[in-house]
């Protein structure tokens, strides 16, 4: 797991490819709680993101065609599971049954998050989906398929609520990458007026604005910050 500084984890369990500079997950007044710990198993996860408490990331998939879904006659299952009651023990010969068709068929590709998405208390993002830079999901949802840049969904399973700006403004913060360059280049902003926004970081962008270099620490093991 290669994190960028600074980040904020709080409780719960991470397996992430990487996780971007300025991101907080789990970190309001009830992170503490048991009930708040998150799980994330993601490939990637962008700067600026911030998730709330609760939420679930990246839960492993079983095939639902397969006879049964149960993970103890998976491929993969290097089980311990009911060692005793598979012919007698014999696990590998099992595993040797299940061809590399079903292998591939049967994995999603782990979640991909962009920069600056927002993810409400309690969601759950299944494998399989790419949430787009600026995406916000609602509290709660269960989110099964892509989501745009700068879109908003919310609900099981989570629809289009609306995006967050015109289609002209996307095109411009996904072209200007504001999250490339750290939070000064945010400085003195009237942020709620996006087209003032969007001049003004252009114009310090075409002065030279400096990319945000963050130092890197490489994690090599699982990952369950309390
Ligand atoms: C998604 C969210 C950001 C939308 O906020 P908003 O832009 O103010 O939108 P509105 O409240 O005007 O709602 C817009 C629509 O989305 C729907 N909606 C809002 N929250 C929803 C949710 N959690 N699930 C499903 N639909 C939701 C509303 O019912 C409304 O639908 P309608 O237009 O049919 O009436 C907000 O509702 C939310 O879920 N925030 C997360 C809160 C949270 O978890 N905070 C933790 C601390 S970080």
């Amino acid at each position: 797991m290669i994190v960028e500084t600074p980040v904020i984890l709080g409780a719960g369990y991470y397996d992430v490819g990487q996780i971007g500079a300025f991101t907080t997950i789990n970190i309001g007044r009830y992170s503490n709680e048991e009930s708040s710990k998150v799980y994330i198993d993601a490939k990637q996860i962008g700067r600026f993101c911030m998730f709330a408490k609760n939420i679930k990331i990246g839960l492993a998939n079983h095939p639902t065609d397969f006879i049964s879904p149960h993970m103890m006659f998976r491929y993969d299952s290097k089980a311990i599971f009911f060692d005793n009651y598979m012919k007698k023990g014999k696990l590998p010969e099992w595993e040797k049954t299940i061809s590399a068709t079903n292998k591939a068929r049967s994995r999603k590709e782990l979640p991909v998050i962009g920069n600056d998405v927002w993810i409400g208390a309690d969601a759950i993002v299944l494998n399989g989906v790419t949430l787009g830079d600026g995406a916000i999901i609602a509290a709660g949802s269960v989110v099964t398929h892509d989501v745009s840049p700068y879109e908003i969904v919310g609900g099981n399973p989570a629809h289009h609520i609306k995006y967050r700006f015109e289609e002209k403004i996307v095109k411009q913060l996904c072209s200007i990458k504001w999250w490339e360059y750290g939070p000064d280049i945010l400085y003195g902003l009237n942020q709620g007026d996006i087209d003032q926004c969007l001049h003004s970081l252009q114009q310090r962008i075409d002065e030279g604005f400096p990319r945000y270099v963050s130092k890197v620490i490489e994690y090599n093991l699982t990952k369950a910050v309390k």
